[in-house]
């Protein structure tokens, strides 16, 4: 098919708050500098559900979500050196240009290459088309420059970071979101270290990654804390020494951390909720003099995040981070190599798992029920 038109099998987002719809549609051969892959496995994000359900102002219908996923080239666009025919790769919402005049990508201190941001942001590729037409011909937008709700998309070159062929891609799909987002929250945005004390807000996957990454980090003390207790055991299991059902308090928190369960509050404290409260509660919980809280949680639109200018007078240190601060193409393959040798398991994560792109609302459905970390579809 290089060099030709594919037809195949999307769940399109016609419009927020409806079902995704089966269609055929029809996906474009890459242009320069891009990638065309077939996708073998895709996973739910939230980031998917949020932008469905409307809360995303930016969100553009009709488009392709989808930005977890296990891919195999199928065709590379002019000048696309990076990759072949037949490699493996996780797209990857946050590009690497690697450009020597890219400052970000030079920069050891962000992952944040804004390199095509303008046009992935509005729906498009990087020369400000589409690659997916629907059967009337009209075109359908992209989505996070990733769109794996599809049996084939078309992604920018700087965006595939190519993995080990011996990695499944039912797994290391996990690795293109929520996974690695939490483990380099841990150890890229903090650096956290031996014998450090850790509270996570939010036991989903993101949560379950950072209590993992802190305890391979040599964490001393893993405090998860979650208003549905169903989480704790998971969270116990992977490396939590403490849970908190922060829903059964008579105070908040913040006071229950810093106060009983310790003296002066954690070294290190990480929202993986998106609720601006809770993100307030994880700051106020750490330690007074040097704790480090890290925003990972995406917050509804128009949120605003608050706290006494005090508690950072007094030492602590508000941050975020954005796929956990890891450089796509350079460090995603690393940390599939790391899980091939044994060293980073991430089966536990996969709770639901569906076959065939069409049954990718029921993986919605899956996801928004209390017990799903994430839903694995495989093509
Ligand atoms: N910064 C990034 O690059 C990035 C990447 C991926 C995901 N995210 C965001 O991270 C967040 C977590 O993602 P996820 O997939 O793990 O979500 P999830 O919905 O599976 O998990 C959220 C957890 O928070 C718990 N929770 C809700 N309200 C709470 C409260 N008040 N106190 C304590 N716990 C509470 C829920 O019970 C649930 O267990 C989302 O906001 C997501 O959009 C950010
Ligand atoms: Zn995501
Ligand atoms: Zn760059």
């Amino acid at each position: 098919m290089i060099g030709k038109p594919i037809s195949c099998k999307a769940m399109v987002a016609r419009a927020a708050k409806q079902p995704l719809t089966l269609e055929i549609i029809t996906v474009d051969p890459p242009k320069a500098g891009e990638v065309r892959v077939k996708v073998i496995a895709n996973a739910l994000c939230h980031t998917d559900v949020y932008t469905l359900d409307g809360h995303d102002p930016e969100g553009l219908f009709p488009c392709i979500l989808g930005h977890e996923a296990g891919c195999v080239v199928e065709s590379i666009g002019h000048g696309v050196q990076s990759v072949q025919v037949g490699d493996h790769v996780i797209p990857c919402y946050t590009p690497q240009c690697c450009e020597a005049q890219c400052i970000f990508c030079q920069s050891s201190k962000t992952n944040l290459c804004p390199k095509i941001r303008g046009t992935q942001g509005k729906g498009l590729m990087p020369d400000g088309t589409v690659r997916f037409h629907d059967k009337e011909g009209q075109p359908i937008y992209h989505f996070m420059g990733c769109s794996t709700m599809s049996e084939y998309s078309v992604i920018a070159e700087i965006s595939c970071a190519k993995i080990s062929v011996d990695a499944p891609l039912d797994r290391a799909c996990l690795f293109g979101c929520g996974v690695s987002t939490g483990l380099g929250a841990v150890w890229n945005t903090c650096k956290v270290e031996v014998n450090s004390t850790v509270a996570v807000f939010g036991l989903g996957a993101v949560g379950l990654a950072v209590i993992q990454g802190a305890k391979m980090a040599g964490a001393s003390r893993i405090i998860a804390v979650d208003t549905n207790a169903g989480k704790f055991e998971a969270a116990t299991s992977i490396g939590a020494t403490d849970t908190v059902d922060s829903s059964k308090l008579e105070k908040p928190v913040q006071q229950h951390i810093a106060g009983v369960l310790t003296k002066w509050g954690v070294d290190y404290s990480f929202d993986c909720t998106g609720n601006t409260d809770v993100m307030r509660a994880a700051l106020e919980c750490s330690h007074r003099g040097w704790g480090t809280s890290c925003v990972i949680g995406v917050a509804a639109c128009g949120q605003e995040i608050s706290t006494r200018p005090f508690q950072l007078v007094t030492g602590r240190c508000w941050k975020g981070t954005a796929f956990g601060g890891f450089k796509s193409r350079k460090d995603v393959p690393v940390l599939v190599q790391k899980n091939l040798d044994g060293e980073l398991p991430i089966d536990h994560f996969v709770t639901h798992e569906f076959i065939g792109v069409n049954s990718t609302n029921d993986a919605i459905e899956a996801l928004h029920g209390g017990g799903c970390l994430r839903a694995v579809v495989k093509y």
